[in-house]
């Protein structure tokens, strides 16, 4: 039996900052971001989009009615929890209308966890082959006003459905996964932006892509030359380009070489405009590939390289199957034209905007109406969504 995803969607919020504009006001040259980065824009998310929202429109993109009421377990993966308990996948069940018998929460080891809930999805169609398992990983990146991170920041989700005979790709049974307890990126409980140690988060994530490369050409006698695309988890594109070339072999002929980097260029596209999305990111990559490569086809293996900071890394490869592209969007980029541009001004607004609640813990939310879904009140700490009518 072949398992893999047989369904992959994207929503991002609203917002739009260009980092032309931010440069400008943080005096930078804007170079730095856009060559230094490799980053054009970010995606800012207002209070009424978080996480939930978010993937409540990924997943509302691509599944059908039928869907709904055969998928028997819904994952979120984030780092960027609305609650300590209650998980936002039983939200996001909830506001898709998934049928009532399915399991739902949520998942965490920083922008590793999809990884994690792509496998244990795995684990459970093995198990239950009719299942369908929702695997959404929905986060915002927020570092702070003027922080070495601020350019990298963004905000989306990513919405997979995970089936046997799946129609886009399926998994090979290849995974290198790697443990360190390490403190290059953390977010304690008591606050709302991570503690990042830059530099040495940047060393850690090249330093596990090569080990847990070199152990994986080991256990599998894989080389790059059985695969026509890496994709990389991408805090920032340039990270991935240099992670890249440490692993791109100069003794494979030339034309592979070049395919391989354009197929690399081919999966920055959407991260390019959208910034780091934490646990999506290394699916918004691979989305990109697929939607933007003129030259894959059914039977190509890509390979895929997680990174979750704390860290667990993981080194894996999916398998193109026949008819996939029926089940994409070439026209993806329009979902990222339309997001409305913010001044710097604007944006610092949005980015300290806190809900305001009253003494008995309720506050209500305006200004959602461009949303598909909102958080529209807050009743004594009871969080309400909705799908917005228009
Ligand atoms: P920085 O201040 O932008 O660092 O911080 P920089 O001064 O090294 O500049 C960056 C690049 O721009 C350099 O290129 C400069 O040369 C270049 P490089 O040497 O690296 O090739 N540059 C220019 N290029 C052209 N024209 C110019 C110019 N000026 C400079 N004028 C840093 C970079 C990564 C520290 C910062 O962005 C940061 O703290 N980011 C957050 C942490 C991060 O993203 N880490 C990545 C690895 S950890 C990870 O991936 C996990 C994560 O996603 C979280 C999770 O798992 O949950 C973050």
């Amino acid at each position: 039996m072949t398992i893999g995803i047989d369904k992959i969607g994207f929503a991002t919020s609203q917002y739009v900052l260009k980092l032309q504009d931010l440069a400008t006001a943080r005096g930078v040259d804007p170079d730095k971001f856009n060559k230094g980065l490799l980053l054009e824009e970010i995606s800012i998310a207002p209070l009424t989009e978080d996480i939930v929202t978010l993937a409540a429109s990924a997943g509302n993109s691509i599944l059908t009615e039928e869907e709904k009421q055969e998928i028997d377990m819904v994952i979120v993966a984030t780092e960027s929890g609305i609650d300590q308990s209650k998980a936002a996948a039983v939200f996001v069940h909830g506001l898709l209308g998934i049928q009532p018998f399915a399991r739902s929460f949520e998942i965490k080891e920083a922008c590793y966890g999809a990884t994690a809930a792509l496998h244990y999805a795995k684990l459970h169609v093995e198990n239950s082959p009719k299942s369908k398992v929702l695997v959404l990983a929905s986060d915002i990146a927020k570092y702070g006003i003027n922080a070495p991170g601020e350019p990298t920041q963004g905000s989306g989700s990513i919405a997979m459905l995970i089936t046997q005979n799946p129609r886009i790709l399926s998994f090979n049974d290849d995974n290198v996964a790697q443990t360190r307890n390490i403190n290059d990126f953390w977010r304690p409980n008591y606050s709302t932006t991570p503690f990042v140690n830059g530099v040495y988060s940047t060393q850690q994530y090249l330093d596990c892509l090569e080990t847990n490369w070199e152990e994986y050409k080991k256990r599998y006698n894989w080389t790059l030359d059985d695969f026509v695309a890496v994709c990389f988890h991408l805090p920032y594109p340039k990270l991935a380009l240099k992670g890249f070339r440490k692993i791109l072999d100069k003794s494979l002929s030339q034309e592979k070489q070049e395919l391989l980097q354009q197929h690399f260029d081919a999966s920055i596209i959407y991260s390019n405009r959208v910034g780091n999305i934490y646990t999506g990111s290394l699916f918004l990559g691979l989305l990109s590939l697929l939607e933007n490569a003129d030259t894959l086809k059914a039977g190509d293996k890509i390979a895929l390289y997680s990174y979750g900071s704390g860290a667990v890394s993981e080194f894996f490869s999916v398998q193109l199957v026949e008819g996939y592209e029926q089940y994409l969007d070439k026209e993806r980029a329009q979902v990222l034209d339309r997001r409305k541009p913010l001044t710097v001004e604007e944006y610092e607004k949005v980015f300290y905007e806190e809900a305001n609640l009253n003494p008995s813990g309720s506050t209500q939310f305006t200004g959602y109406e461009d949303q598909e879904y909102a958080l529209i009140e807050i009743v004594e700490h009871h969080r309400y969504y909705s799908k917005v009518e228009k």
